[in-house]
């Protein structure tokens, strides 16, 4: 595990455009985000929002047409030891299907200029020892997804960027990579990990950068996404529920009712906590529970992308 804490990534007015003249169109426009070590930063955008083409930008493998990617103000290619302190899983296509895991790593740290001692330690990191003198093309989905993640790995770096990587993982390596990145972050990595569902980094990721056609649309702590009004839930308990359920309907009409197995406990959703505890004090109704649910974050997220697609 990295003893130095990972490198901060900086965007800035960052703009890509493909093709030429009247031709050009911008993938990525005027971007600009922070993400800081220490932490999980989940990079989210619908399909061709541009996410992939930042972090190439970011890797060095494209030139911006204008602003720049960097770590902690070098670009990729003027880090004294990029594959130490970089790691990166851009697609899951690039393996030789020929070649088992365990050879493909091993070209990989070569080319790398990295001492072959970490592979057995990545490969059993990602779960694939039993099956690293296997060919790759004979993986699952889910298994070249394990790989590239070895690979991403092997410099024990103290920056990960990995693009898309829960794509194909079940919800078992799903847990699995959320508590990897979790541990990474913990020892002072740097984590960007882009997505286009919310739902996937909804649980492991502390910030969030979500962009809609190239553009930036949000970036902060996740906390901070505003629950839209008519999404908050809450769960009720009491000994009058459906008395209260009554009233709630008569009071706010747009509020839906779900009623549980339970006959003292409904589930609100469409007002927040405070007003059913108003409606409730109001009423004279005993309240055993009130427990705020959360909101709706992905139709927050839906919203704020349509919104970048309208501009
Ligand atoms: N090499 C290229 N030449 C021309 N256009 C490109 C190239 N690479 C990407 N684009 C275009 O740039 C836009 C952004 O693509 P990009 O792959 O960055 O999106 P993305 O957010 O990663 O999408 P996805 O969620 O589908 O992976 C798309 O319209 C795409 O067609
Ligand atoms: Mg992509």
């Amino acid at each position: 595990m990295s003893a130095t804490s990972g490198l901060p990534i900086e965007v800035e007015d960052l703009t890509k455009a493909f093709g030429r003249g009247s031709r050009a169109t911008a993938a990525v426009r005027g971007l600009s985000f922070r993400v800081n070590p220490g932490r999980i930063t989940g990079f989210l955008g619908p399909n061709g929002s541009g996410k992939t083409t930042t972090l190439r930008c970011l890797l060095g493998l494209v030139t911006p047409t204008s602003g720049a990617a960097r770590f902690a103000g070098m670009r990729y290619q003027d880090l004294p030891e990029p594959t130490r302190q970089v790691g990166a899983a851009l697609e899951t296509a690039g393996f030789h299907p020929g070649r088992t895991a365990r050879n493909h790593l091993a070209t990989m740290a070569r080319a790398a200029g990295l001492t072959p001692e970490r592979i057995d330690a990545v490969l059993s990191e990602v779960d694939l020892t039993d099956a690293a003198d296997r060919r790759v093309g004979t993986y699952s989905l889910g298994m070249k997804q394990r790989l590239s993640l070895a690979g991403a790995l092997l410099g024990d770096p103290g920056v990960l960027v990995l693009d898309e990587p829960a794509n194909g993982l079940d919800p078992e390596g799903m847990a699995w990579l959320r508590a990897l990145l979790r541990q990474r972050a913990a020892n002072g990595a740097t984590v960007l990990v882009s997505s286009h569902v919310l739902a996937e980094v909804q649980q492991t990721a502390d910030d969030v950068v979500i962009i809609a056609q190239g553009s930036l649309v949000h970036a902060g702590p996740i906390a901070e996404l505003a629950v839209p009004a008519g999404t908050q839930r809450v769960r009720l308990r009491s000994p009058q529920a459906q008395d209260l359920a009554r009233q709630l309907q008569a009071a706010f009409p747009s509020v839906v009712i779900d009623p549980s197995d339970d006959i003292a406990t409904v589930q609100v959703t469409g007002i927040s906590a405070e007003m059913v505890g108003e409606q409730a004090h109001r009423a004279g109704i005993v309240l055993h529970e009130l427990t705020p649910l959360g909101g709706d974050l992905e139709s927050v997220y839906l919203e704020l992308t349509a919104q970048g697609e309208q501009s």
